[in-house]
């Protein structure tokens, strides 16, 4: 399968697996943001990991929607006012924008339960060994040992930047702000990465040796990811990313570019990319689509 047969396949499906149920207002507040143009890294890397490792990728078909949806309540609350207070996503209004800030927080309440109740409902040939590891990667991803544990700490730096810049200004030789970095990029991005590569692992039938060398590659990209994601908010525009840029800078956020500067993120970037390759090659796993997803986060 090529990436663009992937997100069709994604698309499709998850269209049928969100029917416009009572109360409607809900259903159409959460399929509004799932259904915006992402890129669906999410679900394809679940996909591709699973054939990447034997398996059928129709089998993780359920759960790679499911973790779109996951991404997705990710994204309405992360928008929220009281969180980055965004106005748009994926190129459209936000969520609270359209439907409302507490319609908007109960859809994110409601992809966060409806996720694995897709995966439950939809995956039972798995069998209940498999489907049971499933649903502990998914808790603990989008829990408070994952996204929201990423998110917290996201949110604590701005008040954290702001202190220090009224005692003197930030010291960027303190030691304690990249393993504080380090610990955001890696809950609130890494994290959701993680569980798209393990499951996908997981439905192929993996071993527990194949289980961590996806998740040495996850951990990788999905910091790569976001140092890019960090660098884009300073160089990119909205008509490419479909958000408000240059917000981080503005509400003081500890991101990759403010701690360390433009250049020196880029690189980090192109070396973090050049590691995933290598942990490719070293496990002898081939795939154009991974290829293809590591080489356009690269180009920046
Ligand atoms: C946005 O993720 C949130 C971050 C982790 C930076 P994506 O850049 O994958 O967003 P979509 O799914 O394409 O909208
Ligand atoms: C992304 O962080 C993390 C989550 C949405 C969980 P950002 O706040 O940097 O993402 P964008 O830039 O708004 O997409
Ligand atoms: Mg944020
Ligand atoms: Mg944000
Ligand atoms: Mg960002």
């Amino acid at each position: 399968m090529k990436m663009n047969d992937y997100i069709d396949l994604v698309n499709k499906t998850i269209d049928k697996l969100m029917p416009i149920n009572y109360p409607h207002k809900i259903f159409k507040a959460m399929k509004y943001t799932v259904t915006l143009p992402g890129k669906r890294l999410r679900p394809v890397m679940c996909l591709e990991t699973c054939r990447m490792f034997g398996g059928n990728y129709e089998d993780a078909l359920p759960t790679a929607c499911a973790i779109e949806m996951l991404h997705a309540q990710t994204l309405i609350h992360d928008d929220l006012p009281c969180m980055d207070n965004d106005m748009y996503r994926r190129g459209q209004l936000t969520n609270h924008m359209v439907f409302g800030e507490a319609h908007a927080v109960l859809a994110g309440d409601a992809l966060l339960t409806f996720a694995p109740q897709i995966i439950l409902k939809n995956s039972k040939e798995l069998g209940p060994d498999k489907l049971i590891k499933i649903m502990g990667e998914y808790f603990q991803a989008a829990g408070a040992y994952g996204v929201i544990a990423g998110q917290v700490v996201d949110i604590e730096s701005e008040s954290l930047i702001k202190a220090m810049e009224i005692s003197g200004g930030v010291d960027k030789d303190d030691e304690q702000l990249p393993e504080i970095l380090n610990y955001i990029h890696s809950h609130k991005t890494a994290d959701l990465f993680k569980l798209a590569l393990r499951t996908g692992a997981i439905i192929a039938g993996a071993s527990d040796k194949q289980l961590e060398e996806i998740t040495e590659f996850g951990q990788t990209l999905g910091i790569a990811f976001q140092i890019a994601d960090d660098i884009l908010d300073e160089t990119s525009t909205f008509e490419e990313m479909g958000k408000t840029m240059g917000k981080d800078k503005e509400a003081g956020k500890l991101t990759y570019t403010a701690l360390y500067g433009l250049e020196k993120a880029k690189k980090d970037l192109n070396q973090l990319i050049d590691k995933c390759f290598d942990i490719l090659n070293k496990n002898e796993l081939k795939s154009e689509v991974f290829e293809q997803i590591l080489n356009k986060i690269r180009i920046i």
